[in-house]
């Protein structure tokens, strides 16, 4: 059986960029078929594309500071983004609320992973809620991304048992073990053409998926 094509993707960062890491460590190890067709940032100084860079894939920074409102910043975004022709838009750190028009122009073509079980924990310090709320699970969640924040429909997730020694660091360290194994499982599958979000609602394999795979699970 002859291979597929790589699915052709752009990734966002703005900081560290551990996750776009696992992703291209994934592509490496031939357990993810796309090809990065490039990187963008928010933060000229986002130590992700220091590393994209060293790996000589294509980067480019879209600074926000040079913008003076959300809407023309979202538009040159979409510009940077779409003179690659990516199918998929991969945002992995990108910490920017994006416009309702940018969603539209991505609708069923943008995901994003979020450090909780959503619907759980929406928005920031997500491991801190999580131990303030006293919960035993927690984990990171993959979502197709709709113009609630955080709560587009999700399709993989990764759970983490909550130890009751755990400071928020601690937690956020072992939830982020799991991301790295989660995003890249999770492109892989629209990378397959076995996820997909059509008309706003998620199919897995053919068939409406009505609750989140689990890793491992
Ligand atoms: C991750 O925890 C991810 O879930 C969240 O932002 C963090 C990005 O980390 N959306 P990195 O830049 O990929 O290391």
């Amino acid at each position: 059986m002859t291979q597929p094509s790589p699915i052709k993707i752009v990734v966002l960062i703005s900081g560290r960029g551990s996750n776009l890491q696992s992703l291209f460590h994934a592509q490496q190890a031939e357990q993810l078929n796309v090809e990065f067709a490039a990187v963008i940032s928010n933060r000229p100084q986002a130590a992700g594309l220091q590393f994209a860079q060293q790996q000589q894939l294509a980067t480019t920074v879209v600074d926000h500071t040079r913008y003076s409102g959300r809407e023309s910043y979202d538009q040159s975004l979409i510009e940077a983004i779409d003179s690659h022709h990516p199918q998929l838009v991969v945002l992995a750190g990108f910490m920017r609320i994006l416009t309702p028009q940018f969603v539209r122009h991505y609708a069923g073509r943008l995901i994003n992973i979020h450090p909780s079980l959503l619907p759980n924990f929406k928005g920031l310090h997500t491991h801190q809620q999580a131990l303030d709320a006293g919960v035993e699970q927690h984990g990171a969640s993959v979502h197709f991304v709709t113009e609630e924040l955080d709560g587009g429909p999700v399709f993989l997730q990764a759970t983490v048992a909550v130890e009751a020694d755990d400071t928020a660091e601690v937690l956020a360290a072992r939830v982020l073990h799991q991301e790295h194994q989660l995003y890249p499982a999770a492109v892989q599958l629209i990378a397959e053409g076995r996820i997909a979000l059509v008309d706003g609602r998620l199919y897995f394999d053919d068939t409406v998926l009505y609750e989140p795979i689990q890793l491992g699970g």
